[in-house]
């Protein structure tokens, strides 16, 4: 079929589905929704078979869907409707949810029910429920629509439901008098990322995001107990939540560190390492054994590495690889294994070249640490999605295996046309051999992990099911402890070395970091508008060419 895609932004779930339309062998161009009149040329010009909405925030204009099918995706179940639905599920502790496809009609969400999908709520942020099992649940009903599109079904009316409106904030608002920590989490999870439970805190009004209960502290309600690597600690009445990301008012606001944002309100705070000691599991670096496999995990809000996380990891990598374990499994976090650089702080920065120039670095020292190891084998589990310097980042490894449903961008161009580090010019070849190179760093697509197998990008592809995908990983790394290892560690040895002598490491990054260099304090600006605009979340006002094949086609019509 040809199929227009039509999204607010091309975000995880919009890529993901690109990604898979194009895998099942249809024509897909892509349109943001910019305006009516955008939306209704972009019909005209590409002629599409159906329109799919993965990630609206508008009504689809009526002389489109009255000429051409209009599938909107709508993450919840049939006869829910409204803009706040996951807002919702995750507030009124719903114990499963669904997604339905719904035909556009007059009446926002009203239309007829195409397909649907349930799954079990976990307790987790809506921005994870979204990226996980609203994104999964999203692409098996579509193709169920699609099929019925196809053979000219016209979908169910849709079950009695109700209209939600947006979350008012006086629904979701914190009393930290009152709340305890369930409730305090509930709150913030139903909003985080987007918009943040507006909330009041040192007299300062700010938006809350990135939210885990703390299991020790506790202190008068209300109370700041103490911070943590960019996070603070507030007293519920029956525990502590730490707060990672605050947004506050002002021009074009964005999400930063709680402490950045708080300066001085903070300067008596205790200040803790929760990542001192990774096997309590209190910060975002967790590890633990399972007999000769040690699983590290990172799981930074968003994926974003900053210098200082960087220099966490690293100490905690170096401490795994100093247990009598044989296979070390770099795990990531729950929905990203890694988007490289923290583009926040960095933009937050007095002086984001300086800071961009830190983190690189920061991230190099941790792919160098992967890349020297000579006394475990590595493997990087990729169980949620990963770009840019993170998707390099994980090649630093032995092994790569990824779960099924995972969404990867390993290029750099995106970011302002960034030239990118982490020795990818010494692990990408590797794989991909010189030919595939371009392949890989020269489209700005996004990818499904099985073509990222095809291409030799990653060598496994373990379960679509994020659980299923975590035993997949431990039971293979087990079996990787066991067969032939030290054979294998030798042959590692041994091919290290003679890489080394055949160009040393560091040439290697000096040659990256001189490139990137000139993307941080060089006269071509790209990269800084480009990150100005992304940690902003900034409205588009036109659809990239890369994005909208139809628009190529304006000429031959
Ligand atoms: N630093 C800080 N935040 C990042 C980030 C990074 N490197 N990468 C992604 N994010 C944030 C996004 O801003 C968004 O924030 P939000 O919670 O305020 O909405 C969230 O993570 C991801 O949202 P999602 O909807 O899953 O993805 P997306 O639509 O933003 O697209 C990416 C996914 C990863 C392709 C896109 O965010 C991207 O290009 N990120 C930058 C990657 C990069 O260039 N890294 C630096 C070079 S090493």
């Amino acid at each position: 079929m040809r199929i227009l895609l039509l999204c607010h932004a091309f975000n995880s779930l919009s890529q993901r589905v690109h990604a898979e339309l194009r895998a099942a062998g249809h024509e897909v161009s892509v349109e943001l929704d910019i305006s009516d009149e955008v939306t209704a040329e972009a019909v005209e010009v590409f002629e599409p078979d159906v329109v799919v909405a993965p990630f609206l925030k508008r009504k689809i204009p009526e002389a489109v869907f009255a000429a051409v099918p209009c599938l909107i995706v709508h993450p919840g179940p049939p006869g829910d409707r409204g803009p706040a639905a996951l807002d919702w599920a995750v507030l009124d502790e719903a114990a499963e949810w669904g997604v339905s496809i719904i035909r556009a009609t007059e009446e926002l969400d009203g239309g007829p029910v195409l397909a649907s999908r349930m799954f079990p709520m976990r307790p987790a942020r809506k921005s994870s429920l979204y990226r996980i099992e609203v994104t999964e649940a999203a692409v098996a009903a579509l193709f169920e629509a699609l099929g019925k599109i196809e053979r000219g079904e016209p979908g169910d009316p849709p079950p009695p439901g109700r209209w939600r409106d947006p979350v008012p904030a006086t629904v979701r608002g914190i009393n930290w008098t009152r709340d305890d920590t369930a409730t305090v989490m509930r709150k913030i999870r139903s909003a985080d990322g987007f918009p943040g439970v507006v909330d009041d805190i040192a007299g300062r009004e700010v938006r809350l995001f990135n939210a885990w209960p703390d299991p020790e502290l506790a202190g008068e309600p209300g109370a700041l107990l103490a911070r943590c690597h960019g996070a603070i600690c507030r007293a519920t009445i029956d525990g502590a939540v730490w707060i990672g990301h605050l947004k506050e008012g002002g021009e074009r606001p964005f999400k930063r560190r709680a402490t950045t944002v708080l300066g001085e309100a903070l300067a008596d705070l205790p200040e803790l390492n929760l990542n001192s000691d990774p096997e309590t599991g209190r910060g975002p670096i967790r590890y633990r054994e399972i007999g000769a496999v040690g699983i590290l995990e990172f799981d930074f809000y968003n994926g974003a590495m900053s210098t200082a996380d960087c220099q966490a990891l690293l100490a905690a990598y170096r401490q795994a690889t100093e247990r009598p374990t044989r296979v070390i499994v770099l795990a990531g976090g729950s929905d990203f294994w890694s988007n490289g650089m923290d583009l926040n702080t960095i933009e937050a920065a007095a002086s984001p070249p300086d800071e961009s120039w830190d983190n690189i670095r920061a991230i190099d020292e941790v792919a160098e640490a992967i890349i020297r190891t000579t006394s475990h084998l590595t493997v990087s589990a990729i169980g949620g999605n990963a770009a840019a310097g993170g998707v390099f980042l994980a090649l630093a490894a032995d092994e790569i295996w990824a779960r099924s449903g995972v969404v990867l961008n390993p290029h750099y161009k995106n970011m302002g046309n960034l030239y990118g580090s982490e020795y990818w010019t010494y692990l990408l070849p590797k794989r991909v051999g010189e030919d595939g190179i371009k392949a890989v760093m020269g489209h700005r697509l996004p990818m499904l992990a099985a073509e990222a197998k095809e291409l030799g990008l990653i060598d496994r592809v373990g379960p679509g099911d994020r659980a299923a995908f975590d035993q997949f990983a431990l039971a293979q790394a087990a079996q990787l402890a066991e067969d032939d290892f030290e054979a294998r560690l030798t042959a590692k040895a041994e091919r290290r070395a003679q890489d080394e002598a055949e160009r040393p490491l560091h040439a290697y990054r000096d040659a990256e970091l001189e490139r990137m260099r000139m993307n941080f304090y060089g006269f071509d600006p790209s990269y800084h508008v480009a990150r100005f605009r992304l940690v902003r979340r900034s409205p588009h006002a036109w659809t990239p060419l890369y994005l909208a094949h139809h628009r190529a086609r304006v000429g031959s019509k």
